[in-house]
């Protein structure tokens, strides 16, 4: 099921609402993190560049096949070879990764989803001990040039809520990212042994 308000205006567009490198940088992502994960992709604006900072592989998913194309010309455009896309629908089946196989994760833009705790449960499912989940979203402010209705942008609070109910501990938040965004990095305290998200053979790959 597509997360409510998850479409994208065109990809010029889109680009002009992130400082992306210096969003990646608050976030923490490093030459540290070995294997990463993105839900949702979108254009790849977020996932590329942060596929050419890890030591590993950068684990792609989108339910739009427009967006794992878009993202796919990217990647060979920019060279970048450690991308794995995969065009698959993580509300519904969740990735199609092994229980604490990866270091970071990223929701970005997505967590105005009907369960986000959904979400967060099954990043906090694959993440190694230690790992971390870095949120961004829109700020809750109703001049930005896009973003979810305001009656569905969580706030970088309830963010948090959901976050720590989920298991994690919060480690900065919110992080201020100008001009549209705000940031919330956490770090699981091994959910494994709490949630069960049932693993499905990847249908759509
Ligand atoms: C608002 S965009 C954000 C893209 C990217 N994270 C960024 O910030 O640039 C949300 C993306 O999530 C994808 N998406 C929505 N629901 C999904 C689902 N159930 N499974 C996989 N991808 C989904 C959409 O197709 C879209 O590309």
């Amino acid at each position: 099921m597509k997360v409510r308000e998850s479409g994208m205006p065109e990809a010029a567009m889109w680009q002009t609402f992130f400082n992306t490198e210096a969003i990646l940088d608050a976030m923490e992502l490093t030459g540290s993190v070995q294997d990463a994960v993105e839900f949702g992709c979108g254009y790849g604006t977020f996932a590329i560049p942060a596929a050419k900072r890890i030591r590993g592989t950068l684990h792609c998913f989108d339910i739009d096949p427009d967006m794992i194309e878009v993202s796919r010309c990217l990647a060979e455009q920019e060279d970048v070879r450690n991308v794995r896309l995969c065009l698959r629908d993580f509300v519904t089946h969740g990735t199609d990764l092994e229980q604490t196989s990866v270091d970071y994760v990223m929701l970005f833009n997505i967590l105005h989803a009907e369960e986000p705790m959904r979400l967060l449960r099954e990043a906090d499912r694959i993440l190694a001990p230690g790992g971390h989940l870095a949120v961004i979203h829109w700020n809750c402010d109703p001049t930005t040039p896009r973003g979810p209705p305001m009656e569905m942008r969580p706030s970088p609070e309830r963010c948090r809520q959901w976050i720590e109910e989920t298991g994690f501990t919060i480690e900065k938040a919110p992080v201020d990212l100008p001009p549209y965004h705000y940031g919330i990095l956490a770090r699981t305290n091994g959910g494994i042994t709490s949630h069960s998200y049932i693993k499905e053979e990847a249908k759509y790959e």
